[in-house]
């Protein structure tokens, strides 16, 4: 059974814009698949669809479970979302209160849930935090804690968008680590094509709300022509090979 399934899916906002445009994409248990493209593809519209913040039309199929209004709670304890922006995430006095937030709903005692953000602040690096207020951190910093928030719930399908965006080279390695040492199923968004060639295995291209390209990471990432259609360029590692040597 795929951990994502989609079938036809397509997502139109009420102003007529058609964001995603009849995507077939399949994704296994444990597989991390970056999905890339130029601005306004339809990245992050994709990533709502995947635990119901929006309804998709046709059929998305999360662990063999379609995605309706019926389905979307248990949906959502499986499928966790880091949005691109984090202020869609955090909403509560504390840091503490966001990052334990989804543990609580989960009806988890107090010392599970006061580990559980520990562990999930530890992750992002941002000890020390639980008694700051979102609106007084940095826009990096805000967020990491809304990664936290979606890290503690330990959910079996994390999707994150523009996981690195705005971070310090430290907070971004330890992102990439994270994501490199997790066994869950990630499907990641990133103009950041350094941090996907080191974490994902698969690379999807997306434009104009569809699929453009999907095959192995390397084999898309090296691909100067096709990247460069898609208003892309490869990761630096690759640069200097598909300019012949050049530095
Ligand atoms: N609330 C909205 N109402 C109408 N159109 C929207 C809305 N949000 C996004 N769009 C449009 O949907 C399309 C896809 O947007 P989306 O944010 O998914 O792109 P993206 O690939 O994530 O872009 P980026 O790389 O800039 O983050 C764009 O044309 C955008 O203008
Ligand atoms: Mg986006």
């Amino acid at each position: 059974m795929k951990a994502i399934l989609c079938k036809q899916v397509s997502f139109k906002y009420p102003d007529g814009t058609t964001a995603v445009n009849c995507i077939d994409l399949a994704v296994d248990k444990g597989e991390k698949v970056g999905i890339i493209g130029p601005n306004g593809a339809g990245k992050s519209t994709l990533l709502t669809l995947l635990n119901g913040v929006n309804q998709p039309l046709g059929d998305l199929y999360i662990n063999g479970i379609l995605v309706n209004p019926k389905t979307v709670k248990s949906i959502r304890a499986v499928v966790g979302i880091a949005f691109q922006n984090p202020d869609d995430q955090l909403f509560c006095p504390t840091i503490f209160d966001d990052v334990a937030f989804g543990p609580l709903n989960y009806g988890l005692d107090k010392s599970q849930v006061e580990h559980r953000v520990q562990k999930a602040l530890m992750e992002v690096g941002l000890e020390n935090y639980q008694d700051r207020s979102s609106i007084h951190l940095s826009f990096g910093e805000r967020k990491l804690a809304s990664i936290a928030a979606v890290i503690s719930m330990s959910p079996e399908i994390v999707a994150m968008d523009e996981p690195t965006g705005n971070l310090d080279a430290f907070h971004r390695r330890k992102m990439i680590q994270w994501i490199q040492n997790t066994n869950r199923t990630c499907i990641i968004t990133s103009h950041d094509l350094d941090m996907i060639i080191e974490t994902c295995s698969r690379v999807v291209i997306m434009d104009k709300g569809k699929i453009a390209a999907n095959d192995k990471a390397e084999k898309i990432l090296k691909d100067f022509n096709l990247l460069t259609d898609h208003y892309l360029e490869p990761p630096f590692q690759f640069q200097t090979q598909s300019q012949g040597g050049k530095s």
